[in-house]
């Protein structure tokens, strides 16, 4: 319940005395549903970590909600909320986060928070592609920051790939499937569940927008294409004219439809260039069930992308769901702070304990059937399979799993300037 322990959003661990002073960062958070709960659980478990690798403390210092007295499983004292806007924006944030959903009042906080040159975080899709191009241009003239890496592919760091890492007038088409609760639905539909139960899943699994129609319409999923297409392509999102049909009214028969040709049907989201300007299309397509498409499973989502210089690129990944979502609205909120690593020796070798498979192979010589058992025990290696007289002149031992640290071992003493050693893992064999 809310405000029932008394202990703070953010203060639960002891910070170790070394840890460098870190720079408080206040947190203004709209909607603490299935998204902003994960994240406020988030901020709580990574305090540490994010105080000890970014030098960053989040303090979340006020939460807008509908119904401030909704019990709920946060320890975030029950004074922070608050169903008031204004209250929110009082409070001094230095990011406004956003996962509420709807036009308003998501719209009215964006505003005023980027008019004001402040960070505004937000996961919400129907906003960015009704009001992006406003909402960065204010962001732009008066020095505030606007991230929405969630708003699109959930768990998928799909915007950041098409912002920062992809040169501009580099993509020429953007595919793939962007609604999770309707694949989730069409899934489910194909191993004989009923609609309803589906349904009644993804829902309480946190997957459905507040109005499912919106997802299995094919709307959600073109408002994540007309964000997609805005940063491939630059052209406006509300501007955008999405060609979509969804899988109403019966999503059931468009699965038998598709059983019918030996395929699955997937809604498939889809924005080329051509020389008319960008061409975007939300609708059900039959595809074989082992395909790039076809393959993909429940929640999941899929964003490939066509570029003029790398060929086609892929991002596949958890589409729906809040812990995915809030762990890259955090990232967002994160790189908004000025996230840098202030400590190198975070990743300090770890041991890799892991039993792995490997094959090994060496050059054949006369004496290598007399020393291999010998040197095998040293290793404490035990081959699966031995080919000592390899047609091509080396012998090929494949390794019952062992740890890397012994295959190396074994590859060590069975090395020499004449007879070098190749160690592979082997996978999936
Ligand atoms: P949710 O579980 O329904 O939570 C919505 C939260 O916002 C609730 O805390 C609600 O307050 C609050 N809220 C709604 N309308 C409000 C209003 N007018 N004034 C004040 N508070 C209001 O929704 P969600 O699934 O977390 O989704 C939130 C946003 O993230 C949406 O834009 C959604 O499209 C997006 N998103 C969701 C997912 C996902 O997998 N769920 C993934 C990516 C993006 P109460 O708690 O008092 O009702
Ligand atoms: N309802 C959305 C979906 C949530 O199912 O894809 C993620 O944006």
């Amino acid at each position: 319940m809310s405000g029932a322990t008394g202990t703070r959003v953010g203060e639960f661990a002891p910070v170790p005395a070394a840890a460098p002073a870190a720079r408080t960062v206040r947190v203004a958070l709209a909607g603490c549903g299935v998204v902003g709960g994960n994240l406020l659980r988030l901020i709580a478990d990574q305090r540490t970590s994010m105080q000890r690798e970014h030098a960053v403390r989040l303090e979340v210092v006020r939460v807008l909600v509908r119904d401030p007295a909704k019990a709920r499983a946060t320890p975030l004292l029950a004074e922070r909320f608050t169903a008031d806007p204004a209250e929110l924006l009082a409070s001094a944030p230095d990011v406004v986060v956003e996962a509420m959903g709807g036009a308003e009042p998501a719209l009215s906080l964006a505003r005023r928070t980027l008019a004001r040159g402040g960070a505004f975080v937000t996961a919400n899709k129907q906003l960015i592609a009704a009001h992006g191009a406003e909402l960065a241009g204010l962001a732009r003239r008066h020095g505030g920051r606007l991230d929405f890496e969630a708003a699109v592919g959930g768990g998928i760091p799909i915007l950041r790939v098409l912002r920062d890492s992809l040169p501009p007038d580099g993509v020429t088409a953007v595919r793939g499937i962007l609604n999770g609760t309707t694949n989730f639905l069409l899934c489910a539909l194909e191993g004989g569940v009923t609609f309803a139960d589906a349904l009644a899943e993804a829902r309480r699994l946190g997957f459905a927008e507040a109005d499912p129609g919106r997802d299995l319409s094919g709307r959600d999923a073109a408002d994540k294409l007309r964000i997609l297409a805005w940063l491939a392509f630059g052209a406006e999102p509300a501007r955008i004219s999405v060609h979509t049909r969804g899988v109403l009214p019966d999503p059931a028969r468009y699965s038998a439809d598709a059983a019918a040709l030996g395929g699955v049907t997937r809604l498939v989201a889809e924005c080329a260039l051509t020389t008319r300007g960008p061409v975007a299309s939300v609708e059900p397509w039959v595809v074989a069930p082992g395909s790039e498409l076809g393959a993909v499973s429940r929640e999941r989502n899929l964003v490939s992308l066509t570029t003029r210089e790398s060929g086609d690129l892929a991002l596949a990944g958890p589409g729906a769901g809040g812990a995915p979502t809030a762990s890259v609205l955090l990232a967002d909120v994160l790189h908004g702070a000025g996230r840098l690593p202030v400590r190198s020796d975070a990743f300090a070798a770890a041991v890799d304990a892991r039993e792995l498979k490997w094959l090994l192979s060496v050059p054949r010589s006369p004496s290598l059937p007399r020393l291999l058992p010998a040197v095998l025990r040293r290793a404490r290696v035990a081959p699966e399979r031995l080919e000592l007289d390899g047609a091509d002149g080396v012998a090929r031992l494949l390794l019952r799993p062992t740890t890397r640290a012994r295959a190396e071992a074994l590859a060590s003493l069975l090395s020499s300037d004449e007879a070098p050693v190749c160690l592979s893992r082997v996978a999936n064999l």
